[in-house]
This record gives structure tokens, sequence and C-alpha cells, in this order.
């Protein structure tokens, strides 16, 4: 760890209190000046920093910069969020995830990026990843699960996410089948959850999550703006983007955890009491074709029950939903 990143981590973990120079630059064997450097570009980073004679350094207030230090006080997992792989700008963390999974890497490792230049969506969509706005980051599960049951693993990750937000915003959001997450009827937060696999068992599973955090309405492309929010326009205020990424950790490790327990019928409670999709008449639109019912529920492996006119129910995979 660099001078500065323990000088960082000393001052978070100091909980607004003094930390001294003199003794941080003894236990690193550095001269004070060392210490007050590192200080100085601190601040110059966006840290608010004040120096009390005869008492040391007090952090009153940070930006809000992807960290390990500023993560990983959040953290309660045993395993999920312990490796954080962070990144100014990439095309897609899904991408990388996908490359270190193949190198072993632990159970949880999560990787984040400021920016993503290609961030990919469901269906090859597009998805907007502008910097410093929000949460962009993949997770690698190795979960103890069959290959059968890893595509409920995101129904699993909406339910995190819902309990996040309650958790850190206090905010109420809803799932609409399969993996969008609305606030007041607009976007907030897509799941795109990828398998790696052998042909009988689960090598690892790519959860990527992009949540819109801090956009204001003028920062979302034309094409979005009217389907898409963000947590600062739904609230009125800014968020830590390091305290939200800590909870989503917790949440998701204590769910897929429930799920490899005690099955999906704890999750798939939770999930459809926070559903808008069930109960109401809807269009599915597939690759080869398009269905119009009522959505019944969700089955023990994640589809979608969809009663059609003739009386017929359907269980449907994947598909665009229209209300
Ligand atoms: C969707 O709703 O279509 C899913 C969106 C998933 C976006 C996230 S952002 C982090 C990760 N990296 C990507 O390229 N995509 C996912």
């Amino acid at each position: 760890m660099s001078t500065k990143d323990y000088v960082l981590n000393k001052l978070l973990s100091a909980n607004g209190q003094a930390i001294s120079g003199q003794d941080i630059a003894d236990e690193l064997e550095v001269s004070r000046t060392a210490i007050w450097k590192c200080v100085k570009e601190l601040e110059e980073e966006g840290y608010s920093i004040e120096s009390i004679r005869k008492k040391g350094y007090v952090l009153h207030d940070s930006p809000d910069v992807l960290h390990d230090a500023h993560i990983t006080p959040y953290l309660k997992t045993e395993q999920y969020g312990r490796n954080l792989i962070i990144f100014d700008e990439v095309e897609s963390t899904q991408k990388i995830a996908h490359d270190e999974a193949q190198q072993e890497v632990p159970n949880g490792t999560l990787v984040i990026a400021d920016s993503q230049t290609g961030g990919r969506g469901r269906l090859a969509r597009t998805w907007y990843s502008a910097r410093g706005k929000g949460i962009w980051m993949s997770l690698i599960a190795r979960p103890h699960l069959s290959i059968e049951q890893a595509p409920q693993l995101t129904l699993v990750t909406a339910v995190a996410i819902i309990h996040t937000l309650k958790e850190v915003t206090g905010l109420e959001a809803q799932i609409k089948w399969p993996n969008d997450i609305l606030l007041n009827g607009k976007k907030i937060t897509g799941i795109l959850t990828e398998l790696q696999a052998d042909p009988d068992r689960i090598q690892a599973v790519i959860i990527g999550i992009g949540m819109n955090v801090n956009q204001q309405e003028t920062d979302f492309e034309d094409e979005i703006t009217s389907i898409a929010t963000s947590l600062r326009i739904e609230s009125g205020k800014k968020w830590e983007r390091a305290e939200i990424i800590g909870e989503l950790m917790n949440q998701l490790e204590k769910y897929v955890h429930m799920y490899e327990t005690h099955g999906f019928s704890p999750i798939k409670m939770l999930w459809e009491s926070y559903s808008v999709t069930i109960g109401k008449k809807l269009t599915a639109r597939m690759v080869n074709e398009t269905l119009r019912g009522e959505a019944i529920g969700i089955s023990e492996n994640g589809l979608l029950q969809l009663k059609l006119r003739d009386g017929s129910i359907r269980s449907i995979y994947s598909a665009d939903i229209e209300f």
C-alpha cells in the first residue's frame, strides 16, 4: 500500500477524530513532511482535511470516488467484495470479470469502473455508463448451485437490490420481470447475469449491475430520458456510491446464501411481493412471437407464467414486457 493510501485509510477509519501526523510517520518510518505531502495531495483530490496544531489531521468530507478504502468499511460479508478490482475507465466490467473468472479469482471478486465506454445491456443493447455518476460493476460469484439453478440468480439479485435501496436510501423500488428495477415506473437499475460453466458444473456466474445514482435529468441521453431515472432525481439528493456498493455486497451474499441453502421458494415470495409485473395484463415480445395475456406469477425456476385469453398458461423464459 502506498503512503497516501495508508494515510487515507487512517483518516477514514478515525471517524472524524484527529490522527497524528507524527504517529503515522513513525509507523511508516518516513518523515512528517512526507505525510504532510500526502495530505496535500488528498486535498487536491477533493478530500476536506483540517490540520489542527498539536493534534493532527481530521477528515471532514470525502469526494465520491471509488476506492477500496471507501468501500471496505461498509462490508459485513465473508467473501463478497473482499477482492476489489477498481478501474477508472474500461470498455465493460462484464468483459473484465469474464477474463478474471478464468484466472481463478476468489468467489465474490468485484470488478468496478468509474466509467464504461462499451457498457452492455440485455439483448445486446447499449448500457450508458456516465463517468462518476453511477455504479457500473460485475460480481464474480461461484455459488454452490447446479447449472439449472443459475438463471434464477437474476431474480435473487433483484431482491438484493431492492433491499439495498431501502436500507441505504429508504426508497421502495419495484421489480419488472425479469431484471429491471424501477422507481416511480422508471428504470433505476439493470441486471445482466452471464454464466461460465463446464458441461456439469458452474465455474462462475458474472452478475453485472448498472445503477443510476447521481445523474440529473440532463445527464441522460435523449433516447432513454423518458424511461430512466436516478437515485438523485427520485430523492433530491446525492448519494455516496461506496456505501451503496458495500450494501449491495452485503445483501447479495445474504440472498445468494439463502438460495443455496433453502432453494428458490423464499426468494420467490420476496420477488413476487416487489413485482410490478404480477397481476398485470401485458404484451411479451420474444424473438419469434408476441403474446398478450395476464402475468399470474413466476415458476419455481423463475419463468414468467402468462395466462393467455384462451385460458392456457405459457412459461416465458426471456422477453421484453410492455404493459
Ligand atoms: C439491462 O438492463 O439491460 C442490463 C444492464 C447491465 C449493465 C451493467 S453495468 C456493469 C456491467 N457491465 C456491462 O457492460 N453491463 C453490466
